[in-house]
Protein backbone atom coordinates (compact mmCIF):
# COMPACT_ATOMS: atom_id res chain seq x y z
CA UNK A 1 0.00 0.00 0.00
CA UNK A 2 1.13 3.46 -0.43
CA UNK A 3 2.26 5.36 2.58
CA UNK A 4 -0.70 8.26 2.66
CA UNK A 5 1.30 10.09 5.48
CA UNK A 6 4.21 11.15 3.03
CA UNK A 7 3.33 14.10 0.57
CA UNK A 8 3.30 12.57 -3.04
CA UNK A 9 5.27 13.66 -5.59
CA UNK A 10 4.77 13.13 -9.11
CA UNK A 11 6.21 10.22 -9.42
CA UNK A 12 3.90 8.20 -7.44
CA UNK A 13 0.53 9.67 -8.49
CA UNK A 14 1.56 8.50 -12.13
CA UNK A 15 0.80 4.51 -10.16
CA UNK A 16 -2.65 3.20 -9.74
CA UNK A 17 -4.77 3.71 -7.89
CA UNK A 18 -4.30 7.70 -7.63
CA UNK A 19 -4.69 9.10 -3.85
CA UNK A 20 -8.87 9.10 -2.83
CA UNK A 21 -10.48 11.95 -1.71
CA UNK A 22 -13.76 13.03 -0.47
CA UNK A 23 -14.93 16.75 -1.20
CA UNK A 24 -18.14 17.90 1.01
CA UNK A 25 -20.04 20.99 -0.54
CA UNK A 26 -22.01 23.33 2.32
CA UNK A 27 -23.83 25.28 0.27
CA UNK A 28 -24.63 27.56 3.09
CA UNK A 29 -23.56 31.23 3.79
CA UNK A 30 -24.86 34.11 6.10
CA UNK A 31 -24.86 36.56 3.22
CA UNK A 32 -24.06 36.50 -0.18
CA UNK A 33 -20.49 38.80 -0.71
CA UNK A 34 -20.91 40.72 -4.01
CA UNK A 35 -18.48 38.72 -5.87
CA UNK A 36 -18.93 35.35 -5.23
CA UNK A 37 -20.79 32.77 -7.59
CA UNK A 38 -20.39 29.52 -5.95
CA UNK A 39 -23.45 27.19 -5.20
CA UNK A 40 -24.51 28.69 -1.89
CA UNK A 41 -27.65 29.86 -0.55
CA UNK A 42 -28.62 32.37 2.25
CA UNK A 43 -31.20 31.36 5.03
CA UNK A 44 -33.91 34.05 3.58
CA UNK A 45 -32.86 32.36 -0.31
CA UNK A 46 -33.94 28.65 0.44
CA UNK A 47 -36.74 29.73 2.79
CA UNK A 48 -40.30 27.77 2.05
CA UNK A 49 -37.88 25.51 -0.23
CA UNK A 50 -37.59 22.60 2.70
CA UNK A 51 -33.51 22.52 2.76
CA UNK A 52 -31.83 23.15 6.11
CA UNK A 53 -28.49 22.06 6.99
CA UNK A 54 -29.98 18.98 9.17
CA UNK A 55 -31.71 17.51 5.57
CA UNK A 56 -28.57 18.37 4.17
CA UNK A 57 -26.49 16.57 6.29
CA UNK A 58 -28.87 13.12 6.05
CA UNK A 59 -28.82 13.89 2.39
CA UNK A 60 -24.98 14.00 2.50
CA UNK A 61 -25.09 10.78 4.65
CA UNK A 62 -27.29 9.50 2.05
CA UNK A 63 -24.84 10.26 -0.62
CA UNK A 64 -22.16 8.49 1.26
CA UNK A 65 -23.96 5.07 1.16
CA UNK A 66 -24.39 5.36 -2.31
CA UNK A 67 -20.62 6.19 -2.82
CA UNK A 68 -19.37 3.22 -0.94
CA UNK A 69 -21.45 0.88 -3.23
CA UNK A 70 -20.14 2.89 -6.05
CA UNK A 71 -16.37 2.43 -4.79
CA UNK A 72 -16.22 -0.30 -3.18
CA UNK A 73 -13.63 -0.60 -0.34
CA UNK A 74 -10.74 2.26 -0.67
CA UNK A 75 -9.44 4.20 2.44
CA UNK A 76 -9.80 7.83 1.94
CA UNK A 77 -6.30 10.10 1.90
CA UNK A 78 -7.71 13.46 1.93
CA UNK A 79 -11.16 15.03 2.96
CA UNK A 80 -12.01 18.69 2.07
CA UNK A 81 -15.09 20.61 3.40
CA UNK A 82 -15.40 23.33 1.80
CA UNK A 83 -18.66 25.84 0.50
CA UNK A 84 -20.35 28.13 1.05
CA UNK A 85 -19.76 28.57 4.54
CA UNK A 86 -18.63 25.15 6.60
CA UNK A 87 -18.05 26.88 9.83
CA UNK A 88 -21.93 28.28 9.68
CA UNK A 89 -22.45 24.42 10.33
CA UNK A 90 -20.76 24.49 13.98
CA UNK A 91 -17.98 22.11 14.88
CA UNK A 92 -20.29 19.43 15.95
CA UNK A 93 -22.00 18.76 12.57
CA UNK A 94 -19.00 19.30 11.06
CA UNK A 95 -17.25 16.01 13.50
CA UNK A 96 -20.42 14.40 12.10
CA UNK A 97 -19.62 14.71 8.34
CA UNK A 98 -16.42 13.55 8.84
CA UNK A 99 -17.43 10.48 11.42
CA UNK A 100 -19.58 9.34 8.55
CA UNK A 101 -16.71 9.02 5.84
CA UNK A 102 -15.05 7.45 8.66
CA UNK A 103 -17.69 4.64 8.73
CA UNK A 104 -17.96 4.69 5.36
CA UNK A 105 -15.11 4.88 3.74
CA UNK A 106 -12.24 4.35 6.25
CA UNK A 107 -9.59 7.26 6.79
CA UNK A 108 -5.91 6.11 5.24
CA UNK A 109 -3.18 6.51 8.45
CA UNK A 110 -2.25 10.18 8.56
CA UNK A 111 -5.51 11.47 6.12
CA UNK A 112 -5.26 15.31 5.34
CA UNK A 113 -8.34 16.56 6.68
CA UNK A 114 -9.40 20.37 5.91
CA UNK A 115 -12.39 22.40 6.56
CA UNK A 116 -13.12 25.75 4.84
CA UNK A 117 -13.95 28.53 7.64
CA UNK A 118 -15.50 32.13 7.26
CA UNK A 119 -13.44 34.05 10.12
CA UNK A 120 -16.36 35.42 12.04
CA UNK A 121 -18.29 32.10 12.38
CA UNK A 122 -15.20 30.91 13.87
CA UNK A 123 -14.08 30.74 17.63
CA UNK A 124 -11.61 29.07 19.98
CA UNK A 125 -14.00 26.57 21.20
CA UNK A 126 -14.89 25.96 17.30
CA UNK A 127 -11.36 25.04 16.63
CA UNK A 128 -11.16 22.84 19.49
CA UNK A 129 -13.88 20.71 18.61
CA UNK A 130 -12.42 20.68 15.02
CA UNK A 131 -9.10 18.65 16.48
CA UNK A 132 -11.49 16.57 19.19
CA UNK A 133 -12.96 15.43 15.77
CA UNK A 134 -9.93 15.05 13.69
CA UNK A 135 -9.75 17.49 11.36
CA UNK A 136 -6.01 18.94 10.62
CA UNK A 137 -6.26 21.17 8.77
CA UNK A 138 -8.14 25.29 8.43
CA UNK A 139 -8.61 27.34 5.78
CA UNK A 140 -9.23 30.76 6.38
CA UNK A 141 -11.14 33.08 4.01
CA UNK A 142 -9.41 36.67 5.10
CA UNK A 143 -8.96 38.51 1.47
CA UNK A 144 -7.88 41.34 2.88
CA UNK A 145 -6.51 43.11 6.00
CA UNK A 146 -7.88 46.91 4.77
CA UNK A 147 -11.65 47.37 5.62
CA UNK A 148 -12.26 49.68 2.91
CA UNK A 149 -10.91 46.81 0.87
CA UNK A 150 -13.31 44.11 2.80
CA UNK A 151 -16.32 46.60 1.95
CA UNK A 152 -15.85 46.50 -1.71
CA UNK A 153 -15.84 42.82 -1.18
CA UNK A 154 -18.88 42.52 1.03
CA UNK A 155 -17.13 40.98 3.79
CA UNK A 156 -18.38 40.86 6.95
CA UNK A 157 -15.50 40.20 9.23
CA UNK A 158 -13.51 42.85 10.94
CA UNK A 159 -9.35 43.13 9.43
CA UNK A 160 -7.94 41.40 12.52
CA UNK A 161 -10.35 38.45 13.14
CA UNK A 162 -9.17 36.08 9.97
CA UNK A 163 -5.60 36.64 11.93
CA UNK A 164 -7.05 36.17 15.24
CA UNK A 165 -9.05 32.70 14.14
CA UNK A 166 -5.51 31.81 12.92
CA UNK A 167 -3.76 32.17 15.97
CA UNK A 168 -6.82 30.69 17.77
CA UNK A 169 -6.58 27.29 15.32
CA UNK A 170 -2.77 27.04 15.50
CA UNK A 171 -3.29 27.41 19.67
CA UNK A 172 -6.40 24.49 19.49
CA UNK A 173 -3.67 22.08 17.56
CA UNK A 174 -4.60 22.19 13.82
CA UNK A 175 -1.56 21.49 12.23
CA UNK A 176 -1.99 23.48 8.79
CA UNK A 177 -4.05 26.75 8.51
CA UNK A 178 -4.22 28.56 5.29
CA UNK A 179 -5.06 31.67 4.63
CA UNK A 180 -7.13 33.27 1.19
CA UNK A 181 -6.30 36.60 -0.09
CA UNK A 182 -7.94 38.35 -3.01
CA UNK A 183 -5.94 40.69 -4.67
CA UNK A 184 -6.03 43.74 -7.08
CA UNK A 185 -9.83 44.93 -5.70
CA UNK A 186 -11.06 48.16 -7.64
CA UNK A 187 -9.14 50.70 -4.64
CA UNK A 188 -6.52 48.51 -2.79
CA UNK A 189 -3.18 50.41 -3.18
CA UNK A 190 0.30 48.45 -2.80
CA UNK A 191 0.25 49.72 0.90
CA UNK A 192 -2.97 48.04 1.51
CA UNK A 193 -2.05 44.87 0.21
CA UNK A 194 1.92 44.91 2.19
CA UNK A 195 -0.55 45.45 5.12
CA UNK A 196 -2.16 42.55 4.31
CA UNK A 197 0.77 40.49 3.61
CA UNK A 198 2.06 41.71 7.07
CA UNK A 199 -0.74 40.85 8.72
CA UNK A 200 -0.90 37.13 7.09
CA UNK A 201 2.79 36.71 7.88
CA UNK A 202 2.10 37.98 11.87
CA UNK A 203 -0.34 34.94 12.48
CA UNK A 204 2.35 31.92 11.14
CA UNK A 205 0.35 30.37 8.94
CA UNK A 206 2.37 27.60 6.67
CA UNK A 207 0.08 28.15 3.58
CA UNK A 208 -1.38 30.76 1.74
CA UNK A 209 -3.82 31.14 -1.15
CA UNK A 210 -4.17 34.33 -3.29
CA UNK A 211 -6.69 35.01 -5.96
CA UNK A 212 -6.62 37.89 -8.73
CA UNK A 213 -10.72 39.18 -7.91
CA UNK A 214 -12.48 37.55 -10.70
CA UNK A 215 -15.49 39.60 -11.85
CA UNK A 216 -17.60 36.81 -12.40
CA UNK A 217 -20.68 37.34 -14.54
CA UNK A 218 -24.37 37.98 -12.50
CA UNK A 219 -22.49 39.24 -9.16
CA UNK A 220 -23.29 42.16 -7.76
CA UNK A 221 -20.17 43.23 -8.34
CA UNK A 222 -20.63 42.65 -11.99
CA UNK A 223 -23.14 45.01 -12.13
CA UNK A 224 -21.25 47.66 -10.27
CA UNK A 225 -18.41 47.31 -12.23
CA UNK A 226 -21.10 47.69 -15.25
CA UNK A 227 -23.06 50.94 -13.63
CA UNK A 228 -19.51 52.36 -13.37
CA UNK A 229 -20.17 52.38 -9.80
CA UNK A 230 -16.84 50.72 -9.82
CA UNK A 231 -13.64 50.08 -12.11
CA UNK A 232 -12.54 46.63 -13.38
CA UNK A 233 -9.57 45.07 -12.38
CA UNK A 234 -6.44 46.04 -13.97
CA UNK A 235 -4.60 43.56 -15.10
CA UNK A 236 -1.06 45.21 -15.09
CA UNK A 237 -2.11 45.98 -11.59
CA UNK A 238 -2.85 42.62 -10.72
CA UNK A 239 0.82 41.38 -12.38
CA UNK A 240 2.81 43.71 -9.87
CA UNK A 241 0.75 42.79 -7.13
CA UNK A 242 1.27 38.79 -7.85
CA UNK A 243 5.39 39.92 -7.57
CA UNK A 244 4.64 41.73 -4.49
CA UNK A 245 2.94 38.43 -2.88
CA UNK A 246 5.70 36.36 -4.01
CA UNK A 247 8.59 38.49 -2.75
CA UNK A 248 6.95 39.02 0.64
CA UNK A 249 5.94 35.12 0.76
CA UNK A 250 9.15 33.97 -0.40
CA UNK A 251 10.99 36.02 1.81
CA UNK A 252 9.22 34.64 4.81
CA UNK A 253 9.89 30.70 3.83
CA UNK A 254 6.40 30.18 1.90
CA UNK A 255 7.11 29.07 -1.57
CA UNK A 256 5.05 28.61 -4.18
CA UNK A 257 3.95 25.24 -5.42
CA UNK A 258 1.42 26.30 -7.87
CA UNK A 259 0.90 29.58 -9.27
CA UNK A 260 -1.64 30.87 -6.76
CA UNK A 261 -0.41 28.91 -3.46
CA UNK A 262 2.56 29.04 -1.48
CA UNK A 263 3.32 26.50 1.58
CA UNK A 264 6.01 26.77 4.23
CA UNK A 265 7.64 23.09 2.95
CA UNK A 266 6.05 20.22 1.53
CA UNK A 267 3.99 19.02 4.04
CA UNK A 268 2.41 21.91 4.56
CA UNK A 269 1.31 21.62 1.04
CA UNK A 270 -2.77 20.94 0.45
CA UNK A 271 -2.47 17.08 -0.38
CA UNK A 272 -6.19 17.42 -1.27
CA UNK A 273 -5.95 20.37 -4.47
CA UNK A 274 -2.94 18.51 -5.45
CA UNK A 275 -5.08 15.46 -6.20
CA UNK A 276 -7.41 17.73 -8.21
CA UNK A 277 -4.16 19.23 -9.96
CA UNK A 278 -2.12 15.58 -10.44
CA UNK A 279 -5.22 13.46 -11.67
CA UNK A 280 -5.99 11.62 -8.44
CA UNK A 281 -9.94 10.26 -7.65
CA UNK A 282 -12.63 11.89 -5.91
CA UNK A 283 -15.50 11.83 -5.06
CA UNK A 284 -17.66 15.34 -4.58
CA UNK A 285 -20.85 15.04 -1.95
CA UNK A 286 -23.35 18.25 -1.72
CA UNK A 287 -25.19 20.10 -3.74
CA UNK A 288 -23.65 20.80 -7.19
CA UNK A 289 -20.27 19.30 -5.97
CA UNK A 290 -18.18 17.53 -8.98
CA UNK A 291 -16.43 13.89 -8.94
CA UNK A 292 -13.68 12.67 -11.26
CA UNK A 293 -13.17 8.47 -10.97
CA UNK A 294 -11.21 6.81 -12.84
CA UNK A 295 -11.51 9.59 -16.05
CA UNK A 296 -15.38 9.49 -15.77
CA UNK A 297 -16.78 13.05 -14.51
CA UNK A 298 -20.06 13.72 -12.78
CA UNK A 299 -21.89 16.43 -10.91
CA UNK A 300 -24.85 16.95 -8.76
CA UNK A 301 -27.99 18.77 -8.82
CA UNK A 302 -27.22 22.09 -7.56
CA UNK A 303 -30.26 23.20 -5.88
CA UNK A 304 -29.94 21.81 -2.01
CA UNK A 305 -33.50 20.83 -1.91
CA UNK A 306 -33.71 19.27 -5.59
CA UNK A 307 -30.22 17.43 -4.18
CA UNK A 308 -32.10 16.10 -1.27
CA UNK A 309 -34.82 14.95 -3.76
CA UNK A 310 -32.54 13.40 -5.88
CA UNK A 311 -30.11 11.39 -3.30
CA UNK A 312 -33.68 10.11 -1.71
CA UNK A 313 -34.25 8.83 -5.39
CA UNK A 314 -30.88 7.19 -5.64
CA UNK A 315 -28.98 9.39 -7.34
CA UNK A 316 -27.93 12.91 -6.97
CA UNK A 317 -26.23 13.05 -10.56
CA UNK A 318 -27.33 15.88 -12.82
CA UNK A 319 -24.93 15.49 -15.69
CA UNK A 320 -21.47 13.51 -16.41
CA UNK A 321 -19.04 13.23 -19.46
CA UNK A 322 -15.83 10.87 -20.31
CA UNK A 323 -12.93 13.17 -21.36
CA UNK A 324 -11.54 11.73 -24.64
CA UNK A 325 -7.80 11.43 -25.08
CA UNK A 326 -7.29 14.92 -26.58
CA UNK A 327 -8.93 16.85 -23.66
CA UNK A 328 -7.79 14.77 -20.53
CA UNK A 329 -4.22 15.53 -22.70
CA UNK A 330 -4.86 19.32 -22.89
CA UNK A 331 -5.52 19.26 -18.98
CA UNK A 332 -3.04 17.30 -17.71
CA UNK A 333 -0.54 19.65 -19.61
CA UNK A 334 -2.54 22.79 -18.04
CA UNK A 335 -2.54 21.68 -14.45
CA UNK A 336 1.36 20.60 -14.60
CA UNK A 337 2.44 23.35 -15.88
CA UNK A 338 0.62 25.67 -13.28
CA UNK A 339 2.99 23.38 -10.96
CA UNK A 340 6.40 23.55 -9.14
CA UNK A 341 6.77 20.16 -9.61
CA UNK A 342 6.70 21.04 -13.41
CA UNK A 343 5.34 19.68 -16.38
CA UNK A 344 7.78 16.83 -18.07
CA UNK A 345 8.70 17.29 -21.48
CA UNK A 346 8.11 13.28 -22.36
CA UNK A 347 4.02 14.69 -22.34
CA UNK A 348 4.77 16.90 -25.10
CA UNK A 349 5.58 15.84 -28.48
CA UNK A 350 8.59 17.45 -30.80
CA UNK A 351 6.64 20.43 -32.27
CA UNK A 352 5.86 21.18 -28.34
CA UNK A 353 9.28 20.52 -27.22
CA UNK A 354 10.30 23.15 -29.58
CA UNK A 355 7.52 25.54 -28.24
CA UNK A 356 8.57 24.59 -24.59
CA UNK A 357 12.34 26.04 -25.90
CA UNK A 358 11.18 28.94 -27.55
CA UNK A 359 9.30 29.90 -23.92
CA UNK A 360 12.44 28.99 -22.64
CA UNK A 361 14.01 31.67 -24.60
CA UNK A 362 11.78 34.10 -24.06
CA UNK A 363 12.28 34.14 -20.21
CA UNK A 364 8.93 31.90 -19.34
CA UNK A 365 10.06 28.72 -18.24
CA UNK A 366 12.83 26.61 -16.89
CA UNK A 367 14.20 23.09 -18.46
CA UNK A 368 15.84 20.65 -16.01
CA UNK A 369 15.81 17.10 -16.35
CA UNK A 370 13.12 16.75 -18.61
CA UNK A 371 10.99 18.84 -16.55
CA UNK A 372 9.51 22.73 -17.59
CA UNK A 373 8.61 25.07 -14.43
CA UNK A 374 6.96 28.46 -15.09
CA UNK A 375 9.29 31.10 -14.16
CA UNK A 376 8.13 34.19 -12.54
CA UNK A 377 7.21 36.30 -15.38
CA UNK A 378 5.92 32.42 -16.96
CA UNK A 379 3.37 32.38 -13.81
CA UNK A 380 2.03 35.74 -14.72
CA UNK A 381 1.56 34.08 -18.11
CA UNK A 382 0.81 30.73 -17.22
CA UNK A 383 -2.51 29.95 -19.31
CA UNK A 384 -0.47 31.56 -22.68
CA UNK A 385 1.95 29.25 -21.84
CA UNK A 386 0.23 25.94 -21.92
CA UNK A 387 -1.83 27.05 -25.03
CA UNK A 388 1.47 27.77 -26.72
CA UNK A 389 2.82 24.41 -26.25
CA UNK A 390 -0.50 22.59 -26.64
CA UNK A 391 -0.82 24.56 -29.69
CA UNK A 392 2.34 23.54 -31.15
CA UNK A 393 1.29 19.88 -30.17
CA UNK A 394 -1.88 19.22 -31.33
CA UNK A 395 -3.50 15.34 -30.08
C1 LIG B 1 -15.78 30.32 -2.36
S1 LIG B 1 -14.84 30.68 -0.97
C2 LIG B 1 -15.44 29.51 0.17
C3 LIG B 1 -14.86 29.67 1.54
C4 LIG B 1 -15.42 30.73 2.43
N1 LIG B 1 -16.82 30.91 2.33
C5 LIG B 1 -14.76 32.05 2.19
O1 LIG B 1 -15.38 32.94 1.63
O2 LIG B 1 -13.62 32.16 2.58
C6 LIG B 1 -13.17 30.17 -1.30
C7 LIG B 1 -12.25 31.27 -1.75
O3 LIG B 1 -12.46 31.53 -3.11
C8 LIG B 1 -11.96 32.83 -3.39
N2 LIG B 1 -12.89 33.46 -4.34
C9 LIG B 1 -14.23 33.27 -4.43
N3 LIG B 1 -14.75 34.03 -5.43
C10 LIG B 1 -13.71 34.72 -5.99
C11 LIG B 1 -13.59 35.67 -7.05
N4 LIG B 1 -14.66 36.08 -7.74
N5 LIG B 1 -12.36 36.15 -7.35
C12 LIG B 1 -11.27 35.75 -6.66
N6 LIG B 1 -11.32 34.86 -5.63
C13 LIG B 1 -12.53 34.35 -5.30
C14 LIG B 1 -11.87 33.58 -2.06
O4 LIG B 1 -10.52 33.84 -1.74
C15 LIG B 1 -12.44 32.60 -1.07
O5 LIG B 1 -11.78 32.65 0.17
S1 LIG C 1 -18.70 33.63 2.33
FE1 LIG C 1 -17.42 32.57 0.80
S2 LIG C 1 -18.81 31.16 -0.27
FE2 LIG C 1 -20.10 32.58 0.93
S3 LIG C 1 -20.67 34.14 -0.54
FE3 LIG C 1 -18.78 34.85 0.50
S4 LIG C 1 -17.05 34.09 -0.79
FE4 LIG C 1 -18.91 33.00 -1.42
Amino acid sequence: MRHPSRVPGLADWDVVPPPFGIYVHVPFCAARCGYCDFNTYTASELDGSGASPDGWLDAVRRELDIAAAVVGERAVDTVFVGGGTPSLLGAARLGEVLGAVRSTFGLAPGAEVTTESNPESTSPEFFTGLVEAGFTRVSLGMQSAAPHVLRVLDRRHTPGRAVEAAREARAAGLGHVNLDLIYATPGETEDDLAASLDAVLDAGVDHVSAYALIVENGTALARRVARGELPAPDDDVAAARYELIDDRLSAAGLGWYEVSNWAADDAARCRHNLGYWLDGDWWGLGPGAHSHLAGARWWNVKHPARYATAVAAGSAEAGREELTAAERHTERVMLRLRLRSGLPLDLLDDAGCAAAARATADGLLDVDGGVAVLTRRGRLLADGVAHALLAAAPV
